[in-house]
């Protein structure tokens, strides 16, 4: 089921989103119904407060960049209750867009590597560092689950920049070429 994505303004996404227990309702249906949003929105990435619920868990889809990232090749998966151990030294630069923010790309800065903890959807556990665009991705999600979104982040010079933009986000003039949830 295809869920509508929640834009800038909507209070959930502001929220630090609470841990997902082993036992929750239907897990493995709302991981199919993130997949299949993703999908059609045509992102790499969907976090729980996009689609109005705060809980600990993203789903990422990186197949379709493979051909620039590599390292994306096989970045199809569920992360439930991610912990970020380890940030390398060196940043990076990279272009980041969310399908809450519709309509903005900015530059942001952050750690090229990070190591991770996280359960999979079978709730196993893991832990892997991810290098790239896979870090990247992992990273922008994150922010989403502790209540951040990606323009917190970039230049103060920029954030103004983006400012009315983001005003007419929230206040629903803006329109996304997918089924959203905005203020009207
Ligand atoms: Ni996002």
């Amino acid at each position: 089921m295809i869920l509508p994505i929640y834009l800038y303004g909507q209070p959930v996404l502001r929220k630090e989103c609470a841990e997902v227990a082993k036992d929750y309702p239907e897990l493995k249906q709302l991981i199919a119904d993130m997949f299949e949003t993703l999908t059609q929105a045509d992102g790499c990435g969907l976090a729980a407060p996009q689609i109005g619920k705060s809980l600990r868990l993203f789903v990422v889809d990186g197949t379709e960049l493979a051909e620039d990232y590599p390292e994306c090749a096989s970045f199809k998966k569920a992360f439930i209750n991610p912990e970020i151990l380890e940030e390398s030294e060196d940043d990076i630069v990279y272009s980041e867009g969310c399908l809450s923010l519709p309509g903005i790309s900015e530059n942001v800065i952050r750690p090229v590597k990070v190591k991770i903890h996280y359960f999979d959807e079978d709730f196993q556990e893991h832990e892997e560092w991810l290098d790239g665009f896979s870090s990247r991705i992992f990273q922008h999600e994150y922010d989403h689950i502790e209540g951040n979104v990606f323009t917190d982040r970039i230049s103060p010079i920029r954030r103004q920049f983006v400012k009315t933009k983001l005003m007419n986000i929230a206040k629903g003039k803006t329109t996304a070429r997918y089924k959203c949830k905005r203020n009207a």
